[in-house]
């Protein structure tokens, strides 16, 4: 099973960036114990951060035909980017949405996503495990439709 990690703007700064909310893990620990778990679980998986919405949107039409499910921390584009919901769209390649913090709790601007409607799942407020959870369900998901 092939899984496409994208961490959009600012996720680059895990560990640095208000760790009251987002934990002091940065994201290369994150990754590599992410990796640790998908080596684990047979599972191929394949990262990018990044702060261009071109670059995430590139990534995600690059997929098609290569990758079976894609877990997406989106970042600030999640309120803001038709972009990205439009590659998702085009691809169709199922995925789910994961945030660190929980959105629903801080300002508004942050309750509203252009992905969570044509997300498999929404995993939000539960910190870097989130990612674990979000493995754990892809593989779950591919395994019973594939
Ligand atoms: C975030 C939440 C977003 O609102 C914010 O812009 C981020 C991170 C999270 O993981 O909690 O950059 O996606």
């Amino acid at each position: 099973t092939r899984i496409l990690l994208l961490n959009g703007p600012n996720l680059n700064m895990l560990g640095v960036r208000e760790p009251s909310v987002y934990g002091s893990q940065t994201l290369t620990e994150l990754v590599s114990d992410l990796q640790d778990y998908a080596a684990a679980r047979q599972l191929e998986l394949s990262h990018l951060q990044s702060n261009a919405e071109h670059e995430l949107v590139g990534r995600i039409q690059q997929s098609l035909g290569q990758i079976d499910f894609i877990i997406i921390n989106p970042g600030a584009f999640t309120h803001t980017s038709i972009a990205i919901r439009d590659a998702l769209l085009a691809v169709a390649i199922p995925f789910i949405e994961v945030h660190i913090s929980n959105v629903h709790a801080r300002e508004d601007f942050r309750k509203q996503s252009y992905l969570s409607d044509i997300a498999r799942g929404v995993i939000c407020g539960l910190g870097p495990q989130g990612y674990r959870f979000a493995l754990d369900a892809a593989v779950s998901y591919v395994s019973s439709n594939p």
